[in-house]
């Protein structure tokens, strides 16, 4: 696993919007070009600034996404499309509808009003296995650990399906439902856990205090379902991105180890 910390957020947010612009370029001119690269996304507070950078690289014409296809993580069960907290939107203000050459058919997100739950998750990931899989999941994490939906003790190898939200997810995530943990959807579709480490690699964001116990969990702890992002240390080609502040947990070797060996990454 490698751990790449910057000073704070923003350099955070510019390094991971490089390496995935990078690793288009590189896919774009390799042997598999004539295939679209896969990128996983997410959706929270933590990609923001990576979605605001990945935004001007494309409108500048350093990077283009004609090329690629894109699956999101998760999406609330209930929530419409036009709802202001549905991940669709979401992801349609802050990066989609920003982009000049993003072609709406190879955006996919789950559909949060299916009348068939099971059959929209089973759907996605055929649809995911028809492209050859993913090659790099973008992820942020909550407070507790979890990626994507799969909260605590969600089984590693999960797939695609639908996920209880916990009690302390909801609350969190009620700044954004006129802060009533009621109002948030008690259930989401999400990716598994193991949806994310079938893919070919796997970017973490994890930014603030907040997350300090997470990002201590996924790189000192030891692999639990009660720390869902720990199956990352099963994953040959995980990466996190992390700033300062989310370091508070981790012990002084530890992270003056990866400051060492990252030293060239640090902008
Ligand atoms: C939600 C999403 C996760 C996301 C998490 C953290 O629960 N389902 O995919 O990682 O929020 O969000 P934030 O980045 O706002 O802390």
């Amino acid at each position: 696993m490698r751990v790449v910390i910057q000073e704070n957020y923003d350099k955070m947010c510019l390094w991971a919007a490089e390496y995935i612009r990078k690793r288009i370029a590189a896919h774009n001119e390799g042997p598999d070009k004539d295939r679209p690269f896969v990128l996983g996304l997410p959706t929270g507070s933590s990609p923001i600034g990576v979605y605001k950078e990945l935004v001007r690289m494309n409108r500048s014409g350093e990077l283009s996404f004609s090329n690629v296809v894109t699956f999101n993580m998760d999406e609330y069960l209930g929530l419409p499309r036009e709802h202001e907290q549905s991940f669709w939107f979401f992801m349609h203000y802050h990066l989609f509808d920003h982009l000049i050459d993003m072609k709406p058919e190879n955006v996919n997100i789950l559909n949060g009003m299916t009348d068939n739950p099971e059959k929209e998750c089973e759907d996605y990931e055929k649809k995911i296995a028809s492209y050859g899989g993913i090659d790099l999941f973008l992820g942020g994490i909550g407070v507790d650990g979890h990626i994507a939906f799969n909260e605590p003790y969600t089984s590693l190898s999960s797939r695609t399906g639908v996920r209880n939200l916990t009690s302390g997810t909801r609350i969190v995530n009620s700044r954004f439902f006129d802060d009533d943990p009621e109002k948030v959807p008690a259930k989401a579709l999400s990716v598994g856990v193991g949806t994310v480490t079938d893919s070919k690699e796997v970017m973490l964001l994890i930014n603030g205090h907040n997350k300090a116990k997470a990002l201590w969990a996924i790189v000192e702890g030891a692999v639990s379902s009660k720390w869902t992002c720990s199956a990352l240390q099963l994953h040959n080609g995980a990466i996190i991105a992390c700033d300062e502040p989310a370091c508070g947990e981790l012990t002084v070797d530890t992270y003056k180890y990866f400051l060492d060996i990252e030293k060239k990454e640090r902008l």
